[in-house]
């Protein structure tokens, strides 16, 4: 930084003086990833305007992308830019996760950083920061403090993402009123409109590139928008005053991110977006243990039971004893019970003034069910539905917080509904303003949910969130969110098609956990309507949908229904020593396999889409010479999602060894599951 601030220092007189310009080394500057994979060029044209081009293998896969911003009160950065310095550094390191899908994650890159001053009268600076990965490529920029620069009022980031081919892009529309809860597109990526990020695109020559961004801290979230071809350019969610982004002195932007593959598979395995968040910051966090959680939910999604108190409340102390008693009896630890709060009464969509999160119903004997659950070894969820009242919700983060905590609660799952830009927020003034769930308020908000839940021990898997950017790194009690069309559309007309969950692997997945609720095995929604599913696949869900804390979201009486399935649910961990896919191709059909933390058991599952597939993999990472019972879960020869045939499911059991390989039937709509134990 030293240079930088030498240069400022000199002042406008200095800012175009030739002097300067001819000690800088002449762009383009270059860099390769330690394993010289990836390549980033850094060039500045005849204008002075920096771009930015990506290749691998020598094969270009962003050509020159333009840098820049666009501010509501002062001239655009990107034209008559000079680069005055640069840094490489290299690292190489590992550090361990306290939960996840894999333990240890190995960090090692090549850091290039370009720094840039403008020649115009301005003279503003700033450094590009790129980190070049095996397996993609993080950059930000980041501005000193600096006399022309004290506040910074942001219209608009002009960086842009010009890819080098066409290809077929997955992706759901942004800014859109649902949020981030839209089913993808698949289109060429030249006819992408703008769109939410992760974006991920195969593009034409079989590579694949996720698009994204790494800890979306006090920043705006990105989208992209195509401006022309197969270019897209970022376009930041809007906040509620003119600027989509102010700041104060130095700021930076979050990482933008390409994570680069051979195929779907390696998106997945990427650990780009975790590495590039900086380290846990509140120290130890073993008092959270993942686990699956039980729900008084289900029957409030069908329309069954209400939220609100009256004749359908669902959170009565007598339903909540007998959920306990489900949990308990398959050794469920937790149990999420919604509408246990006052607050519920009204029409409390995007209208959660009047939630208490420390003040249960009546029929809700929180005492008393906490004491049964504490015998029985189940501990409550609480549930924070704000209806987009964050401010109301941030004045009680310590009455909230301290009631979980007191009741023993060691997650608690919140909730934001209500239509994009309209979170309310209300400063200390009692001015209301319009924000949104991704916006740079949001962002903030979201850390100090974070922060406050921490203080007292309480984990956090927020719905309706702010899209996940790897801060689960960061913060490890924001274990989860949901960010996307879960199960409960399931319940509701439009249901989720059958290559939804391939979907997700590739595109959402790539963010993070996702509190997805699997494990519908009734196969039901709302008025009897039929889930798109077959049962196998509702198993499988627990191990391709990651999350450290998974639903088991049916009723006890439909799980009364289906003992055997209901083994594999009892016997699947949430959390992972080692991750990989087998198999899959983006929305066609995925297998994954996981080995439990602490065990040596490896659980499968593999998902489908409409069509009849078939999965055959290598069980080639199992240990040599070990013998395992492969404990099976698979569509039945006549099993369909399109017919009454749907819950038609075959258990068997096999001796494999790591030299075997497997070839199983997914029916249309299906899946399977698999647990491995060693038995010698
Ligand atoms: C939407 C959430 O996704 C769902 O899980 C919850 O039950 C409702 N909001 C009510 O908070
Ligand atoms: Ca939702």
């Amino acid at each position: 930084m030293k240079p930088i601030r030498f240069a400022l220092g000199l002042g406008l007189a200095l800012a175009a003086a030739p002097a300067l310009a001819q000690q800088a080394p002449a762009a383009p500057v270059s860099a390769t990833s330690p394993d010289g994979t990836l390549r980033v060029t850094l060039t500045i044209d005849g204008d002075g305007r920096a771009a930015y081009a990506i290749s691998r293998k020598d094969k270009l896969i962003l050509a020159p992308s333009r840098l820049g911003f666009l501010f509501t009160d002062v001239a655009k950065i990107d034209r008559r830019l000079v680069v005055t310095g640069t840094e490489v550094r290299d690292a190489d390191d590992a550090w361990t996760q306290p939960w996840g899908e894999w333990a240890s994650i190995r960090n090692r890159f090549r850091e290039l950083k370009v720094h840039l001053k403008e020649t115009s009268a301005l003279a503003r600076v700033f450094t590009v920061t790129f980190r070049l990965y095996e397996d993609g490529v993080g950059f930000r920029y980041e501005f000193p403090e600096q006399p022309n620069m004290a506040r910074t009022n942001v219209a608009e980031e002009l960086t842009e993402f010009a890819f080098a081919q066409d290809g077929t892009a997955w992706w759901k529309p942004a800014f859109l009123w649902n949020r981030e809860e839209y089913l993808y597109n698949k289109t060429p990526l030249s006819a992408v409109g703008t769109a939410d990020t992760p974006i991920t695109i195969k593009l034409a020559d079989g590579t694949h590139v996720a698009l994204h961004e790494a800890a979306l801290v006090d920043y705006s979230g990105m989208a992209v928008a195509r401006s022309e071809g197969t270019t897209l350019r970022a376009a930041l969610t809007p906040g509620a005053g003119e600027a989509k982004v102010r700041k104060q002195g130095a700021w930076t932007t979050p990482w933008r991110t390409l994570i680069v593959a051979d195929d779907a598979a390696g998106l997945y395995h990427s650990h780009l977006m975790l590495n590039l968040n900086e380290p846990n910051k509140l120290g130890d966090v073993s008092w959270f243990k993942p686990g699956k959680f039980a729900g008084v939910w289900w029957n409030m999604i069908k329309g069954e039971w209400s939220w609100a108190r009256g004749p359908k409340h669902g959170a009565t102390t007598a339903n909540v004893k007998r959920y306990i008693d489900f949990a308990a009896a398959n050794g469920i630890p937790h149990l999420l019970v919604e509408g246990w709060n006052v607050g519920w009464d009204g029409d409390w969509f995007g209208n959660g003034n009047d939630m208490d999160f420390a003040r249960p119903t009546e029929d809700f004997d929180v005492k008393a069910l906490v004491a049964y659950g504490k015998q029985k070894g189940v501990r409550l969820i609480g549930h924070h539905e704000t209806g987009g009242a964050a401010s109301h919700y941030e004045k009680q983060f310590d009455k909230a917080f301290k009631f979980a905590a007191d009741n023993g609660y060691m997650v608690v799952k919140t909730g934001y509904v209500t239509d994009a830009g309209q979170i309310e927020r209300v400063d200390a003034d009692g001015k209301a303003y319009r924000e949104w769930h991704e916006g740079q308020w949001m962002s903030n908000h979201f850390v100090r949910v974070a922060e406050a839940a921490a203080k007292y021990k309480v984990a956090f898997d927020s719905h309706e969130p702010i899209k996940g950017t790897g801060l689960q790194r960061t913060y490890p009690n924001w274990v989860a969110r949901e960010g996307m069309r879960g199960m409960e559309y399931n319940s509701w007309a439009g249901k989720n098609p059958p290559e939804h969950e391939a979907n997700l692997v590739f595109t959402r997945m790539l963010e993070g956990p996702m509190d997805f609720t699997p494990g519908i095995v009734s196969l039901k929604g709302e008025k009897d309507s039929n889930i798109l599913s077959t049962l196998a696949k509702q198993l499988a869900l627990y191990v391709v949908i990651y999350s450290p804390v998974q639903m088991v979201a049916d009723t006890p009486e439909n799980y009364a229904k289906f003992p055997g399935p209901m083994k594999f649910i009892r016997d699947v961990p949430t959390d992972w020593q080692d991750s990989r896919v087998l198999n899959g191709e983006i929305g066609d059909f995925v297998t994954i396999a996981r080995k439990q933390r602490g065990g040596e058991g490896w659980y499968i599952g593999a998902v489908g889409d409409e069509q009849e597939r078939a999965s055959a993999f290598k069980l080639d990472f199992l240990t040599p010479g070990k013998r395992y019972k492969a404990e099976i879960y698979r569509d039945g020869d006549q099993a369909d999602y399109r017919t009454d045939r749907r819950h038609d499911i075959v258990i068997e059991s096999r001796l494999v060894t790591s030299a075997d390989t497997m070839n199983l039937r997914i029916a249309p709509g299906g899946g399977f599951a698999i647990r491995l134990v060693p038995v010698n």
